[in-house]
Formats: structure tokens, C-alpha cells, sequence
């Protein structure tokens, strides 16, 4: 198997300059020797001090949105130049915050994937299911939906810069974590999504992360399953104790 595992810290809406920089030293001294790709997304307001912490590591810079449109008068938004103005290299999009609190759809969603890949930058496209849709039976409907809307457009020649995050929305925060097997078989389907999509061998490259409470204690059996390629981390990516052991799982 080619790829590679892959491990985002999401910081959230957590964390003043000064405490991003505390955690970006402590994981770049920490994680120097880590074997797989890694990547933190501070806020806005962090991501140059950030940046400048992590820049030449081995840990990306990722952004947690961006806007739908490059520049103009969109109060509060924050557009993909700027971003790379900071050295912005990956931005996560479709994120279960920004699609159900902020009511982004999956035409925005859409929009905001070509944008970042025009421009050059990562986007890792986050897709989950609620539990209703769960207990609906409906999980694999709402991945296959998000995924084929969020990467409508886009050419299999950019595929190489997109990674899914799958995320089921009652497993964020709340302690409860997809089992292994669970999260294992909507990563088999969604890769035969992108397969349907783009062809065996996209679908065999494209690394998709689980997202939704990964812990230390949990990554290893998590990551150990055939197609979860990496994780996406939020509580537990807020402080190097946490974050570290998952980073280095294996
Ligand atoms: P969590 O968040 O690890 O706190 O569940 C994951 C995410 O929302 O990316």
C-alpha cells in the first residue's frame, strides 16, 4: 500500500497567540522524529505566528475555512490569497461545525474546494453523518452524497491534493467513538466512491482520515484498519501530551 498515514491537529476556535506558539514549539521539538504526515490548523489570528514556528518541519500549515470567493467585499470573510500570503499550505472545508452551525451546503463546500486546489493548496474535505442519518441507516448515503458534491469539478489530475476526512458528526467531541469496524467500513465505501469517480487507482491512493474523539488510547486500533489512513484531531490536539502519542502511534 502507497499511502501514507496522515494526522491533523484541529485547534478550533481555542488558543491566544501565545499558547499557539507554546504548542507548535512543543510539536515541532516532539514530532521531529515522527514518522508520518502531520499537520496543525490554528485559527486565523495564530496562523503566522504559527507559521513561522513550523515552517521548514516536518508539520503543514492548514487553515480550519476559507472563503468561497477570492477577494471583494465579504465582511469577515477571509479569502485563499491571504491565506497564502501566510504560507497557508492545506485548508480543511466542510468541516460538520461550518456545514451544520453555519449552514454551509455543499454547493458552497464545492465552490470552496476548487478555489483552494486553483490556488495550489491541500484541502482536506471533511463528510459525516448526524445519528439520525446514522440510526437511518443513511450513513453511507450522506458520505457518498458529500463526497461526489464536495469534489464535483474537480479533475482527477488534482485529486493528488485532496484528502477526506470522514467524520461522523456523533462521534465530535462527545466522547463517542465510531468502533474500528464501523469507521473502517464507511472509509471502504467512500474509497469506492472516489474509485466509481476517479478509477481504482485514485481510490487506492486517496488517504482518508477518521475524525471524532481519536485518542491515544484509541488511534492505534483505529489507524491499524485497512483503509483509515491518518486521523483528524480536535480535543486531544490541543496540548502535546495529547496530541503526541496519537501522532506517533505505531
Ligand atoms: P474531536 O474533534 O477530536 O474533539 O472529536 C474532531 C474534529 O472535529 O475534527
Amino acid at each position: 500500500m502507497s499511502r501514507s498515514y496522515y494526522i491533523a491537529g484541529n485547534w478550533k476556535m481555542h488558543k491566544t497567540r501565545a499558547e499557539a506558539a507554546e504548542l507548535a514549539k512543543a510539536l515541532v521539538a516532539q514530532l521531529k522524529d515522527g514518522k508520518h504526515k502531520y499537520l496543525v490548523a490554528p485559527s486565523f489570528t495564530s496562523l503566522e505566528t504559527v507559521g513561522a514556528i513550523v515552517k521548514g518541519t516536518n508539520i503543514r500549515l492548514g487553515a480550519q475555512n476559507m472563503a468561497a470567493e477570492e477577494i471583494g467585499a465579504h465582511t469577515g470573510e477571509v479569502s485563499v490569497l491571504q491565506l497564502k500570503d501566510l504560507g497557508v499550505q492545506t485548508v480543511i472545508l466542510g468541516h460538520s461545525e461550518r456545514r451544520h452551525n453555519y449552514k454551509e451546503d455543499n454547493a458552497l463546500i464545492n465552490k470552496k474546494v476548487k478555489l483552494a486546489l486553483q490556488h495550489g493548496l491541500e484541502v482536506i474535505l471533511c463528510v459525516g453523518e448526524l445519528l439520525e442519518e446514522r440510526e437511518a441507516g443513511k450513513a453511507e448515503s450522506v458520505c457518498e452524497t458529500q463526497t461526489v458534491k464536495g469534489l464535483e469539478g474537480v479533475p482527477a489530475s488534482e485529486l493528488g491534493k485532496i484528502v477526506i476526512a470522514y467524520e461522523p458528526v456523533w462521534a465530535i467531541g462527545t466522547g463517542k467513538t465510531a468502533t474500528p469496524e464501523d469507521a473502517d467500513a464507511i472509509h471502504a465505501y467512500i474509497r469506492k466512491v472516489v474509485g466509481k469517480l476517479y478509477g481504482d487507482a485514485a481510490a487506492e491512493n486517496i488517504i482518508i482520515q477518521y475524525g471524532g474523539s481519536v485518542k491515544a488510547e484509541n488511534a492505534a486500533q483505529l489507524m491499524g484498519k485497512e483503509n483509515i489512513d491518518g486521523a483528524l484531531v480536535g480535543g486531544a490536539a490541543l496540548k502535546a501530551d495529547t496530541f503526541v502519542p496519537i501522532a506517533k502511534f505505531g
